[in-house]
């Protein structure tokens, strides 16, 4: 049963309203995930090996420091940052939320030329721009003019960012 039914009938004298707000929290949560016990030991032991450039690649996992020089514009609101070597473009949506999407393409597969316009991504290579909302998802060089860039979870803790690359 669907999530968004299965809400329904265990509630039905929800408002759409909620059942809106309540479907945005838990996709939120999906992505956003809180930083554990295990996870708060992570980030204290990858604190001391990031690179000069603020980040750590370590398997699937993409460590960034945030208040590293390189992330500053991830301070306002729709400043992102392209983390080219580790194939993530990150962006700030509100004050308390940055996101983590897939860098490459859905197009032809370019991955450094993105830039934010109207909180969409542009690739600049074509021209094409992607949404951020994950609505009608298209992945990496499929030849997608239009579409959701793919989205990875991703834990914060403190001023230290995880991205979860699938
Ligand atoms: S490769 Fe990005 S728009 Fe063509």
């Amino acid at each position: 049963m669907k999530r968004r039914n299965f809400i329904q009938h265990l509630c039905p004298a929800l408002t759409v309203a909620q059942l809106a707000l309540l479907s945005s929290c838990q996709e939120e949560a999906e992505t956003v995930v809180p930083a554990t016990s295990e996870d708060e030991k992570e980030f204290k032991r990858v604190s001391a090996l990031f690179n000069d450039e603020g980040f750590l690649i370590e398997g699937k996992s993409v460590f960034v420091n945030l208040a590293h020089k390189n992330f500053s514009k991830l301070a306002d609101i729709s400043g992102f940052s392209n983390v080219l070597e580790a194939g993530i473009l990150l962006i700030k949506t509100d004050n308390t939320t940055i996101k983590a999407f897939d860098n490459c393409c859905p197009h032809q597969g370019a991955r450094a030329s993105w830039v934010v316009v109207n909180g969409r991504f542009k690739c600049e290579n074509h021209g094409n721009s992607y949404n951020t909302s994950e609505v009608n998802l298209v992945t990496c060089s499929s030849n997608s003019i239009s579409g959701g860039l793919v989205r990875f979870p991703v834990t914060l803790y403190k001023t230290y960012l995880k991205v979860l690359k699938s």
